[in-house]
């Protein structure tokens, strides 16, 4: 398994990280034993980069992690490191109400999650969205004394924008930013990778496959359950959808050319765009694990990367990331 480093300060982790958000939520129903399997399998093949969030299914996601971590081999187990987002509040009902960054609701979420997860430190800990009622300063401080108790190694940021980036890394050392990027997703080109460049922070990519839009699976005629996120995400929707679909099919030729698929080509591409960038795969199934990691044997070389640019320009994408509500929390999109 080839390896990155997250950041300056940051620990080094497989080149391909597993974010394991699907297995619970979002994407209609998933298998939990195919789930655990899926993680072991990950681990098995050197991936050591574990992504949850202490909000995906309200604890269950975290829950399903710790159950692969107890029962991976101890070798595995112990070269995974996880990476969690806390911070969004839902109710029973699931719905989403806001977020939470004060320092005593920080210090809450983590001690729920190290329960949850059955482990005695979170590699790396980050609100999932700003809140916006909390300065960024006191949030990271909250999780760098975290960090200076041992509970945690490392401060991650998500879906920030520059500003609030240099606010950050002004506070305590930041490691990565975790941040939606692929070939349809490229706002952050513009002003975000540079900073976190020029400050030495990584970023985990979320999204590579836009949510299984860009991977080469997804047909015009599938139909999804209400709890699937992609059922209100406007880049899935009529027009944009078939839109976004004759996309893949110009992506789909070159991939053709390379003997690759098209999810490889999408990954690919975004492990070409730098060795400070780790893709987060959204895999669920040993299946797309297996099509997913395939991703590193794809070289993508100048005539490569230019024929794709042609393919699927910046900003070919009709609609936007995430639904408007959702939209007016991201402060990367500010
Ligand atoms: N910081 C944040 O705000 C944020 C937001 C979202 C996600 N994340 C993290 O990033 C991780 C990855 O995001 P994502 O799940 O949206 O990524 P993604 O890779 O763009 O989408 C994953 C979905 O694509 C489909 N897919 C089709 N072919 C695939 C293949 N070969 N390999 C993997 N998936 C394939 C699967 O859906 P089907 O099985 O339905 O085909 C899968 O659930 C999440 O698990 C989560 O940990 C972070």
């Amino acid at each position: 398994m080839r390896t990155r480093t997250l950041g300056t300060t940051g620990p080094r982790v497989s080149a391909l990280g597993l974010g394991c958000m699907g297995m619970s939520a979002l994407y209609g129903g998933a298998d939990r034993a195919e789930a655990v399997a899926t993680v072991h399998a990950a681990l098995e093949a050197g991936v050591t980069l574990l992504d949850t969030g202490d909000f995906y299914a309200m604890g269950h996601n975290e829950m399903l992690v710790g159950e692969a971590l107890r029962t991976a081999p101890a070798a595995r187990r112990e070269q995974a490191l996880v990476s969690v987002k806390f911070g969004a509040l839902r109710d029973p009902d699931g719905n989403w109400t806001g977020y939470d960054g004060r320092p005593a609701a920080v210090k809450n979420f983590a001690a729920y999650s190290l329960q949850r997860l059955g482990v005695d430190h979170i590699d790396v800990y980050r609100i999932a969205r700003l809140d916006p009622d909390v300065p960024i300063e006191e949030t990271v401080g909250a999780i760098a004394e975290l960090v200076e108790k041992g509970y945690v190694r490392h401060v991650g940021l998500s879906e920030v924008g520059a500003e609030t980036i240099r606010r950050a890394a002004a506070t305590a050392p930041i490691a990565d930013l975790q941040i939606e990027y692929s070939l349809i997703s490229r706002g952050i080109e513009r002003e975000i990778l540079p900073t976190t460049r020029e400050l030495g922070i990584a970023v985990t990519a979320y999204g590579v496959l836009s949510r299984g839009l860009i991977s080469g699976h997804f047909s015009r005629d599938r139909r999804l359950p209400a709890n699937d996120f992609r059922a209100h995400s406007p880049r899935f929707q009529g027009d944009n959808l078939r839109h976004n679909l004759d996309l893949v099919d110009a992506l789909r030729g070159i991939a053709e050319r390379k003997g690759a698929t098209v999810a490889q080509t999408a990954i690919a591409w975004v492990l070409s765009r730098g060795e400070d960038i780790v893709p987060l795969i959204g895999a669920r199934t040993r299946e797309r694990l297996g099509e997913s990691l395939g991703a590193l044997d794809v070289t993508l070389d100048a005539a490569d990367l230019t024929a794709i640019e042609e393919a699927v320009p910046a900003d070919a994408a009709a609609g936007d990331r995430y639904p408007a509500v959702q939209m007016a929390h991201l402060d990367s999109e500010r």
